[in-house]
């Protein structure tokens, strides 16, 4: 079958271990199932994982992807829940301490077939497309963990959103501005804060900005970049939730201020199958969708994961498959 896999890994020239080509077909373990993909999206990740974070030599080649969407063996369309908990796990996913995502130890998305533990898969409505499904199991689900789980800001409230056009920040932008947030964004350029607006985002931001007033909570998936802003920018007792680190993983701490306004500083990692399941209905039921910036077949996946090593994408890059 047709895959994109990473061969070799290479923190500053990602794109060298990066490889389209033909690919053994899974054979699913006891327990498990196989999806025919009709579309996979794109995330940070990937290019992560091309750059050896997260992952060894050892495990490789390996299929990237962590999101897909397509039909299970008995003709039902579905969503597949990246987050793979080790066998016997009860619970929230993300918290088992042996947990992986999709391409990290078993073989990814972006490939015809994947091979999945039939508890990770959950129906996909059919009001939303195949496309739009795809961007939903990472991006989309850490932003709504990040904001309906981990911020502990109700609609009404103000929050930033670090960051304009990632996948993460636009499903921030949507979501946040679709269930009543005051969402204010920063974004590295013109173009993209003017984008950000037409989202719903209530202002933009540049990168550090002085914000009119201080925020009930900051979104951050930027980290080293952003960070010191991040906690300027917030209330006394405010909250920063953190999924990622772009630009860098070690910014300055900022102890006195934290401890002093009595800041909340929560990590957020991917979401639960339950809340897979409710971000799916909440966007069957309102006509929330995710943003795509381009869908490419599968053969023309090399331009999308360039387009993300640039930051030149504003929303997510979907791959499809006949
Ligand atoms: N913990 C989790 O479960 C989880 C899940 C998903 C993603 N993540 C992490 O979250 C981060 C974003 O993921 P994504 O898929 O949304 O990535 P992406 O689509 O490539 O977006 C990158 C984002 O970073 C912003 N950015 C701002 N300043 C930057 C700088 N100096 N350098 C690089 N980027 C900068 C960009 O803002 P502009 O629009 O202004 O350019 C854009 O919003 C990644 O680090 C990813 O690994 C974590």
């Amino acid at each position: 079958m047709l895959a994109v896999t990473a061969k070799s890994l290479s923190r500053d020239d990602p794109m060298s271990g990066w490889s389209l080509g033909e690919y053994r077909e899974p054979k699913p373990p006891e327990g498990w199932t196989t999806v025919k993909v009709r579309a996979a999206s794109l995330n940070h990740h990937d290019v992560w994982t091309l750059r050896g974070v997260g992952i060894d030599e050892g495990r490789l080649p390996i299929v990237l992807g962590c999101d897909a969407a397509g039909i299970d063996e008995d003709g039902n369309e579905v969503i597949v829940h990246s987050v793979i908990s080790s066998e016997g796990w009860v619970g929230d996913d993300t918290l088992d301490p042996r947990r992986s995502l999709l391409s990290e130890v078993y073989d990814g998305t972006f490939a015809e077939l994947v091979a999945v533990p039939r508890r990770n898969l959950i129906p996909k409505p059919p009001a939303i497309s195949f496309e739009e499904a795809a961007c939903l199991p990472t991006a989309w689900l850490t932003a709504y963990r990040m904001l309906f789980t981990n911020s502990g800001v109700k609609p009404g409230g103000t929050v930033l959103v670090q960051g304009a056009g990632g996948g993460v920040a636009t499903a921030l932008i949507i979501l946040g501005a679709a269930t009543g947030y005051r969402v204010w964004v920063t974004g590295r350029t013109e173009e993209k804060r003017a984008r950000a607006m037409e989202l719903g985002a209530d202002n933009a931001f540049e990168p550090g900005a002085r914000l009119p007033e201080r925020v009930d909570a900051v979104l951050e998936s930027v980290g080293a970049a952003t960070w010191s802003h991040s906690l300027k920018s917030l209330k006394p007792g405010g909250t920063v939730v953190i999924c990622g680190a772009t630009s860098g993983g070690d910014p300055p701490a900022d102890l006195t201020r934290t401890f002093f306004l009595q800041l909340h500083i929560v990590g957020s990692m991917m979401g639960s199958r339950d809340e897979l399941v409710a971000l799916a209905r909440l966007c069957e039921v309102s006509g929330v969708r995710p943003l795509i910036d381009r869908v490419l077949p599968l053969a023309e996946a090399r331009e999308g994961f360039e387009a993300m090593i640039r930051g030149d994408v504003f929303g997510k890059v979907v791959l499809e498959l006949p």
